[in-house]
């Protein structure tokens, strides 16, 4: 009879991918393999702890595998911000507003979001010098230039984008205050409507994405406070979690005029919320 012998290891990061291979392969055999018998019981009884310990394992990273997937889920609820799955794709490109994008000329989908908000709350009327935070691909800013014709608009982002004329576009971040600067400087004066659909690249866990998004809409806020002009209006997207009411209160405390909106071309069951802020209390 021939023993057969297993080399493995163990190690900390055991869920990295040459990991997963390795455990794939090894589960997939049956212990003792069929048709061999252990040359000592010392040699049974190491396969027989060896094989238990897999298929401890084997449970742990099935749990694992199981909460990424629902995490991978719920981050789908930051709509059309990520690209989870080909399946996910493959849904998304059947969806309605997004082949009605495509054909009407928009750069997003989002640029629908947008329209809607702007069709019950009247969002360009008098807005002369529009900014939007985290503008990318440039669906909203398309959406500026049809609405606000004659309108300064300054866009930016950390992508680049490709040019509209007519918009003015920084590349850059806006938590950051090098940025921020670049944003004073081209503005020509405060601006009369501030917008935000900023969302963080998203690393697959729901609670993280969440804590970001919600600094990236604080640093929105924050930067509506200092750059609209009295009677100026806030129209930023944040997801409905914890801290949420909280900081609803915060921005309601400083606007004459609160309204949570969630447009028909918001999916569902994205947690996504617009946030339509109007009378900058200065
Ligand atoms: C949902 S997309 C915006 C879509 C846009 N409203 C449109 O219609 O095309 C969110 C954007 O936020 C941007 N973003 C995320 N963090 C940012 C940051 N710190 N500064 C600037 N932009 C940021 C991302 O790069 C991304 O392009």
């Amino acid at each position: 009879m021939v023993a057969r012998c297993f080399l493995f290891h163990t190690s900390a990061n055991w869920g990295s991918e040459r990991d997963k291979v390795h455990l794939n392969e090894l589960l997939r055999v049956p212990f003792p393999l069929p048709g061999h018998e252990f040359v000592s019981p010392e040699a049974g009884q190491i396969v027989n702890q060896v094989s238990q310990k897999f298929s401890k394992l084997r449970t742990r990273l099935q749990d694992t595998f199981n909460d990424l997937k629902t995490d991978a889920k719920r981050s789908s609820l930051f709509d059309d911000d990520v690209t989870i799955s080909k399946q996910w794709q493959r849904e998304r490109k059947k969806e309605f507003y997004y082949k009605k994008a495509k054909k009407e000329g928009y750069r997003a989908r989002s640029s629908y979001k947008l329209l809607q908000i702007d069709k019950i709350y009247h969002i360009f009327k008098n807005s002369s010098i529009i900014l939007d935070l985290g503008c990318a691909p440039g669906g909203w800013l398309q959406v500026c230039k049809q609405k606000a014709k004659n309108a300064f608009i300054l866009g930016i982002d950390l992508e680049s984008i490709q040019g509209i004329s007519g918009v003015e576009f920084i590349q850059g971040d806006i938590t950051k205050e090098g940025d921020l600067n670049k944003i004073r400087n081209k503005l020509q004066d405060k601006a009369d409507l501030i917008l935000s659909d900023c969302s963080p690249s998203v690393s697959g866990v729901w609670s993280i994405d969440h804590a970001r998004q919600l600094d990236l809409v604080k640093s929105a806020y924050k930067i509506s406070i200092d750059l609209l002009k009295n009677k100026g209006i806030f129209v930023c997207k944040i997801f409905q979690g914890e801290d949420f009411n909280e900081f609803i209160k915060e921005i309601k405390a400083h606007f004459s005029f609160l309204a949570l909106y969630k447009p028909e071309a918001s999916r569902k069951k994205s947690s996504e919320i617009y946030v339509v802020a109007k009378n900058l209390k200065n």
